[in-house]
This record gives structure tokens, sequence and C-alpha cells, in this order.
């Protein structure tokens, strides 16, 4: 089995039987609210799938990551992992000092914190997101949070799966055990945060016709506002698993994640993170976490050149930009067909829900028969709704 990502897999989730005592001790703490990217976080560093991370990030693992896409003890990372208060809320409060972490009303972790930081946000987001343009949910995002970030080592009180896709929430850990259980060796893994269709499809069966097994690991935390929400997606995903993948090699398990549309940097992240979850391969498609025009369609694919081999310990699997063709009869890319544009049927995000917003029915060959309906059904009651 692929080893976790800086060697072990963390676990900060309290044990069972000092739950109480803990959660007692929180409550006598100053409090901090988390956003639902923060809980999030929270969540994926205590399950082990930020590992090694054991906690938001101080301001040397910052700038280091911003820097040189390196933690400071120069494992591989892209991405800042930050949990940011207002100043205010720092008022008599010097680091070190532990601190309860508040989710929808409850305390859920705590966190020590080390250090305690005023971010430069325009160069976080040009480092991280490659733009500090407005329009750029990642950038709106930082606007929208406070104004320093605090550092230190988390603990999660408990760990409750009570969600309504319990049975396919799998920690790291846990599809681990599953993959050796499965003997799994050759494991890829797929990353998606829209409903799947026949383009995704076609990708995972490439891949796997060279692998043991697949994880499908559709990112379920928050996501921009007009993507398609998680439980309906998540619907969508359960069909196209059960009517066009033989159980025996396909596992689906939801990724606890909210997206950061960070193009390349993300890809990397994901991979990492994936590689956590115990898999050996990762997919990168065309704008992997894209969004409107701010990556090249392949510099998801590029970023990956610029670590040494088996540095990241995950083997990326690149795809070209796929489609159907109608004179191929069947999913392509340019690398397999020899037809003209006219002959093949490519849809944007942005006109998928045009037309799906406008009831008219999806082409067969774009999105299976099971999934549409489900997004034809979906669409309809937002709109009556
Ligand atoms: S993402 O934000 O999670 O990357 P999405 O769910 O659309 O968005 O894509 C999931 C994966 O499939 C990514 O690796 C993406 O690059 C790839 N992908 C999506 N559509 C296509 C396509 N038509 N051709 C090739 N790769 C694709």
């Amino acid at each position: 089995m692929i080893t976790p990502h800086g060697g072990t897999l963390v676990s900060r989730i309290v044990p069972a039987d000092e739950r109480h005592a803990f959660a007692e001790y929180a409550s006598t703490l100053p409090v901090f609210d988390l956003n639902a990217r923060e809980a999030s976080d929270l969540l994926l560093i205590a399950i082990g799938a930020m590992s090694p991370l054991e906690g938001f990030m101080r301001r040397d693992e910052y700038e280091a990551v911003l820097d040189r896409m390196r933690l400071p003890s120069g494992v591989p990372w892209s991405l800042p992992l930050t949990l940011a208060a207002p100043k205010a809320a720092l008022r008599g409060l010097r680091a070190p000092f532990a601190a309860a972490l508040r989710s929808d009303g409850r305390i859920v972790g705590v966190i020590l914190v080390e250090d305690v930081y005023a971010p430069d946000k325009t160069r976080e987001a040009r480092a991280a997101l490659g733009t500090d343009d407005d329009k750029h949910p990642g950038v709106q995002y930082l606007k929208s949070t406070g104004d320093v970030y605090l550092g230190g080592k988390v603990w999660m009180i408990e760990r409750s799966k009570a969600g309504a896709f319990e049975a396919h929430e799998r920690d790291p850990h846990e599809t681990r055990a599953l993959f050796a259980e499965k003997k799994w060796h050759r494991v890829c893994a797929f990353q998606t945060r829209n409903p799947i269709h026949r383009a995704h499809e076609y990708l995972i069966k490439c891949a796997l016709e060279t692998m043991d097994g697949f994880l499908i690991h559709p990112a379920m935390g928050e996501t921009k506002s007009d993507d398609v929400p998680a439980v309906a997606r998540m619907e969508c995903y359960l069909a196209l698993t059960q009517h066009y993948f033989p159980a025996s090699h396909v596992s689906l398990s939801v990724f606890p994640y909210a997206m950061r549309y960070a193009g390349p940097k993300e890809a990397i992240l994901h991979a990492l993170l994936r590689k956590n979850y115990g898999c050996s391969h990762f997919i990168v498609g065309r704008d992997h976490a894209g969004v409107g025009n701010y990556y090249g369609t392949y510099d998801a694919q590029r970023i990956f050149s610029q670590f040494e081999p088996g540095e990241l310990g995950i083997t990326p699997v690149f795809f070209e930009h796929s489609f159907y063709c109608q004179r191929c009869g069947g999913m392509a890319s340019e690398k397999t067909c020899p037809h003209p544009a006219t002959d093949r049927v490519t849809l944007s995000g942005t006109k998928v829900r045009e037309m799906l917003t406008a009831g008219s029915p999806l082409p067969e060959e774009f999105t299976r028969r099971e999934v549409s309906d489900i997004l034809e059904r979906y669409y309809a009651g937002a709109k009556s709704a």
C-alpha cells in the first residue's frame, strides 16, 4: 500500500474515552467560528487526508508553500491551508493559546494557536490562484474572510458520519483497508465537482483498463453557488456507478472537501490528498479544478513536471479533452479521432446549465439517461421552488 504523504497517516480525532472531558475543556476556551471551507478542512486534517499537516498553517509553512510549493520540511505542498479570524476577535489573546472551534453553532474542535499573523491576501491570491481578479471565486473567498490567520495543531472532538450518504463516507484509513481487502494495488482516483457526464465516464473507463481498482471521489464540501449541489450530484454518481461500472472494481466515496478553483496548484493538492486515501494514480484531464478562463487547458497537467519523479508519490494520469464523436460512434479525443469539430458533441458547463434551466433534455451522447433524468428533476424542482 502506498505510503501517506510525509510518511505517516495523521489522526487528530479525540479518542472516544477522552471526548467528554475534552468537550468540557473546550467549553472553557475562547471561541472562533469556522466557515464551511474551514470546517471541511478541520475534518480533512483530523481524518488524515491532509497528512502530514496536523493543523492550520503557521506563517513559516504558509510562506514556504506560497514561495516554493513545499512545506518547511521540503515535502511538496501546493496550496495554503489557513484559518482566518477578524483581528478584533484576537483582543487580549497572545499566542500560544488554545481556542475552541465552532461550526454551525456547535463546538467541533480545538486549535492550539502557535502563531497569529496578518497575510498579504493579494500576494496569496496571485501565488496560489494565479490571479487577484475579484471575479475569481477563490479571490472572493479570500476577501470574505478575516484579516489574520491562526496557525497551529487542531483536535476534532468527534468524527460523526450522519450525512445522507453515510454509507459512502470513507476516511483514508477506511479506503486503505478497502483497497487492501480487495487486493487492489494500482488504484486510480477520480476527482469531480460536477454531475458526472460521458467524458468523465470515458476517462475512468480508459484508466481502469490498466488499474486494479478505482475510487470515484467527488468533492462534496462547499462549491460555487452555480455548481450543482452535492446532494443532486451524489444521486448522479450513484446512478452512474450502479448502471455503468462493476462494483468489483469501482468504489464511490464522498470526499468532504471544499473546492478552491485554483486550477494547476489545486490539481497537485487533489493528487496528494488522494495519495493519503491510498491511491497510486490520479486522473487529471482538461482544465482540472479550473473556473472561467483563468487557466490554460493543460496547465494543471504541466505543473506536475515541476516535481522530480517520485517526489509526489502518486502518479498523475493525463487525458486530452474528450468528447462524443458521431462518426466514430463513441467517445474519443483529438488523439484518437480524425473527424472535424462538426461531428463532435461538446457542451460547456454553462451550456448544460442553460439547457437544464430551460427544461431541454441533454443529448444522450453527452450524459447518460439515468443521470440526466436526475438533473432534469432537480432543475424542474429548483424552478418551481
Ligand atoms: S474539477 O473541478 O473537479 O476538475 P470536473 O468535475 O468537471 O471539474 O472534472 C473532473 C475531472 O475530469 C478533471 O480531471 C477534469 O480535468 C476532467 N474532465 C472533465 N471534463 C473533461 C473532458 N471533456 N475531457 C477531458 N477531461 C475532462
